[in-house]
């Protein structure tokens, strides 16, 4: 292949790494992380090999939904810096070769938009129409609410404004209709100016829900949503060739795929793979990856340039809604049995290493399995070092606890009073004192140089993001093997679902003579027996990555 592609296509082999500024470090000890403080840890991000950061909200903001509740879609909160540090920060991350991508939110607005509060007070307001109103709520008004431990209705009467109006999220949050035109030049407005300032593209928030102009009284005539999101695309392709948009579709595969747009991917450029994201808990909670093999067998193609955005955890809970009540059940008696635990019915409000009872042979498995997974791995801040959670925090924010950079006061994230803390340090077992980035930056068999290592590797090896995707027979079924080709390249990668080590026969190369495998991940050259078999051992809990070279193949590293 030819190497530069990967640079312009450049998401399609990236390490995307979400932090939340607010709780990621504070530089000037008020309690709440800032701009400030990313760029200060920026060579973190470096050292670990991201190549893209996702800032998530940093808009001026209520903070009813960690800023997923925005006031000014053009601004920056202040608690959290100004656009002059925004603009440092970019600088820095070019510097290091990391692009930055935005959330985008705008199926909603917070109620405290000037835009809402002016809509409410009058129907002659200009914004009046910017919002979905209605005299009387549908019949369906209580069906798919997301948030059903604090809402039962997704139409909320307004005293002031006299009518009912759609929030598909929390009631403070309104929808915009997208149904109408000044709505949508506006989103193009608000996508033209971050873009402008530096970002590389957005991560789209709640697209279904963006794109649903079911709320408005006459769909008919309205246009197709999809052609808004291609329209969104080539504006954006228009304004800065190389951006892009991944996008929150939590949907069954054959309907994500339709927001990739046509063959040629002419709407989001990625979409995040909730479905395999879910079937690989069952596949953990089973010790089996027969699960997840199925989920990569159902997973639509994505168009040329398009790509899966592959993940273990985000900021919300673990949501297990595509899974059926037996499956969801069995999940949550593995890795969440108490119903503290446990959110909303569907999900989990862990992270990954808690659930796992601090495992390390078996985190360090599923992260290579993230790496080695078709698709562009997105890491939630702190997964890096293993965190955990705070089961005394409300709701989603159990996961959203300050990052732990040493031992210090606050996990070194803060020089404030605790009391102070923009949301508690965790505490425990997974507090500062045992998990933090500086201990592992010095100890080699930490979680945290794993994570180097693999990133590196997955670099090195753009045929586990570019390549086609083959899952491998064999006879051991707690045994995940797959291999990745790309023209003349072919990675092979084992992984053990279960305590016990197992050994494999698999065919992983044409019949020849002096076909070898080489280990990626550890020392080892295995040869491949001249009619492409291979018999390898892997660990309890273990993962291979093997390089295929062929007798004249020029592989030196
Ligand atoms: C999806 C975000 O991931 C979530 O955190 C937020 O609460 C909702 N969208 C509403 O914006």
């Amino acid at each position: 292949m030819r190497l530069t592609e990967t640079a312009d296509v450049w998401w399609k082999n990236a390490v995307v790494y979400c932090l939340d500024v607010e709780t990621f470090f504070d530089t000037d000890g008020d309690g709440r992380g800032d701009l400030q403080g990313v760029s200060q840890r920026i060579d973190h991000l470096a050292e670990l090999g991201v190549t893209c950061l996702w800032l998530m909200p940093f808009y001026p903001t209520p903070d009813r939904d960690d800023g997923y509740d925005i006031t000014d879609f053009y601004g920056v909160d202040p608690r959290l810096g100004s656009h002059g540090d925004l603009v440092e920060l970019l600088t820095l991350a070019q510097d290091r070769g990391i692009r930055v991508i935005a959330d985008l939110v705008v199926n909603h607005t917070s109620d405290q938009h000037p835009w809402f509060r002016s809509a409410r007070e009058s129907r002659q307001s200009p914004y009046r129409g910017w919002y979905v109103w209605r005299d009387e709520p549908p019949p369906d008004a209580d069906k798919g609410i997301v948030f059903p431990d604090q809402e039962d209705s997704l139409w909320q009467y307004d005293e002031e404004a006299g009518q009912y109006y759609l929030h598909r999220f929390y009631k403070h949050q309104p929808d915009l209709d997208i149904a109408n035109a000044e709505v949508r030049e506006e989103i193009e407005r608000v996508i033209g100016f971050w873009s402008q300032l530096g970002m590389s593209g957005f991560r789209v928030d709640a697209v279904p829900f963006l794109l649903d102009t079911a709320g408005a009284l006459d769909a008919s005539g309205l246009p197709d949503p999809h052609d808004y999101l291609r329209d969104l695309r080539a504006f954006l392709d228009r304004r800065r060739g190389q951006s892009m948009l991944l996008g929150e579709v939590n949907l069954p595969y054959p309907d994500v795929r339709r927001f990739f747009g046509d063959e040629d991917g002419d709407e989001l450029t990625m979409c995040f793979d909730f479905i395999g994201m879910q079937r690989l808990y069952l596949s953990l909670a089973r010790n089996d990856p027969a699960e997840l093999v199925q989920a990569l067998r159902s997973r639509p193609d994505r168009p040329e340039e398009g790509q899966w955005g592959t993940f273990v955890r985000n900021h919300d809970e673990l949501t297990l809604d595509k899974l059926s009540d037996e499956e969801r059940q069995e999940v949550f008696d593995a890795f969440g049995p108490a119903e503290n635990m446990q959110l909303y019915g569907r999900g989990l409000r862990r992270r990954l290493p808690p659930m796992l009872g601090n495992d390390l042979a078996r985190l360090k498995m599923v992260y290579s399995l993230l790496f080695s997974l078709p698709g562009t791995p997105v890491l939630f801040y702190g997964e890096e070092i293993g965190m955990g959670e705070n089961l005394a925090a409300e709701g989603r924010n159990a996961v959203r606890t300050p990052m732990q950079w040493t031992t210090g006061l606050n996990g070194g994230f803060s020089t404030a009073d605790p009391a102070e803390l923009a949301a508690p340090v965790t505490e425990g077992e997974f507090g500062p004192e045992h998990v933090n980035v500086a201990a592992q930056r010095r100890d080699p068999e930490s979680l945290l140089n794993w994570m180097r290592l693999l990133i590196r590797r997955y670099r090195e090896c753009p045929e586990l993001s570019w390549g086609e995707c083959t899952i491998l027979e064999h006879e051991s079924p707690s045994v995940f093997a797959h291999r990745s080709d790309h023209e003349d390249g072919t990675i092979v990668a084992l992984h053990n679902f279960a305590a016990e080590p197992a050994r494999v026969t698999l065919a992983v190369a044409g019949a020849g003579v002096g076909v070898q495998a080489v280990d990626l991940l550890h020392d080892g050259t295995t040869d491949v027996q001249e009619d492409g078999m291979i018999c390898l051992d892997v660990d309890g809990y273990g993962s291979r990555w093997l390089r295929i070279i062929r007798p004249g193949d020029r592989y030196i590293l």
